[in-house]
């Protein structure tokens, strides 16, 4: 289990039972699937999205099994999406560890992927209600078209912010917000407090991407556990370059617009991006965002959860993997 949670025994106890039961979903016949799918849950992933269902659960009729395999299905969304998104990023590293498809290959991981969201279904039809079902659904296009998009926006240097955001509230946010109104929905809280955790979920989940998209230019592979600047070398322009680009755009631009990427244009993007201020910059929204969230948290009705959802929400703005 990841250290994540080690200052929070409720919900790092319900984690546990949730890891167990990702595990016994996701038995089958075919035993490098199984390993290989196992060997994703056991690999320190941060589970957060499963922890916004158990905490946001609580503030209805808490149905412990509801809950549990509620938590147990966006986590598994996560990871689907996780490994299809490694192999259209090309990334070596997840979680401090080979990727799927550096192991196993590529068709292996897409058939991985599908299987996932195949056990999400399943686990879905037997423990909600066809509302939540329509709402899951939604929500997974969603994210597949957020992932969509950022495709189709490869090495394109005019991504205005308003694009850049609509994508990452799509491939990122969505399911944030999912997750924490899933677990409201599901234990029947009102409309509106389930609406409240949804913008909560909107507005940590942005913050979380922004941040990711920092540290892919201030962090290392080894702290982050995944191939760091990884997303410029794809010519995915996050945050920090469309903040760069609009400070300097006559020295970036002809860098960006090169062919290809040598290791010391990669080098030299970095530090022009930390030079104009776009990486300080996209900490200053993360921070705002993450301000939104804290101003609809202090909405919600009191609850022992609030305040751990609240120093969740804290400690992920500082994180540094
Ligand atoms: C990674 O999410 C994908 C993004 C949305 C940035 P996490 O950072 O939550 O991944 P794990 O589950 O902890 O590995
Ligand atoms: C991940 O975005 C979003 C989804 C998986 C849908 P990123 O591509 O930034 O995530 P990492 O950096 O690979 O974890
Ligand atoms: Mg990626
Ligand atoms: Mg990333």
């Amino acid at each position: 289990m990841d250290k994540f949670w080690n200052e929070y025994p409720v919900i790092k106890n319900d984690l546990n039972s949730i890891v167990d039961i990702m595990k016994k979903n996701t038995k089958c016949k075919d035993k490098v699937m199984q390993k290989s799918i196992h060997e994703l849950i056991d690999s320190g992933g941060k589970l957060l999205r499963p922890a916004f269902v158990l905490m946001s659960s609580r503030f209805g009729n808490y149905n412990e099994e509801k809950s549990h395999a509620l938590a147990a299905v966006v986590e598994m969304i996560h990871m689907a999406t996780l490994v299809h998104d490694d192999i259209i990023d090309d990334s070596k590293l997840r979680r401090g560890q080979e990727t799927i498809q550096s192991k196993y290959g590529k068709d292996y991981a897409v058939y991985i992927g599908d299987f996932l969201f195949c056990v999400c279904f399943k686990i879905l039809a037997s423990n909600s209600s066809l509302t939540s079902i329509k709402i899951d659904s939604k929500s997974m296009s969603r994210i597949c078209l957020g992932e969509v998009e950022q495709l189709n926006s490869r090495f394109v240097q005019n991504i205005s912010l308003k694009r850049y955001l609509n994508r990452i509230s799509a491939k990122t946010a969505e399911l944030f917000s999912l997750s924490l109104y899933s677990g409201a929905a599901e234990s029947e809280c009102s409309e509106k407090l389930c609406r409240i955790f949804w913008n909560i979920g909107h507005n940590i989940g942005m913050a979380f991407q922004i941040i990711d998209d920092i540290l892919d230019y201030t962090g290392d592979d080894f702290s982050i556990g995944k191939s760091a600047t990884n997303d410029i070398k794809q010519g995915i322009y996050t945050l920090p370059v469309i903040y760069a680009l609009e400070e300097n755009r006559n020295i970036l631009s002809p860098i960006l617009s090169k062919n290809e990427y040598k290791d010391e244009d990669v080098h030299n993007i970095i530090k022009l991006v930390n030079q104009y201020g776009g990486v300080e910059k996209s900490k200053r929204l993360a921070q705002r965002y993450t301000d939104k969230a804290f101003g609809l948290i202090d909405k919600l009705p009191e609850n022992d959860y609030k305040d751990i959802l609240k120093q969740i929400t804290q400690k992920l703005l500082h994180r540094n993997y």
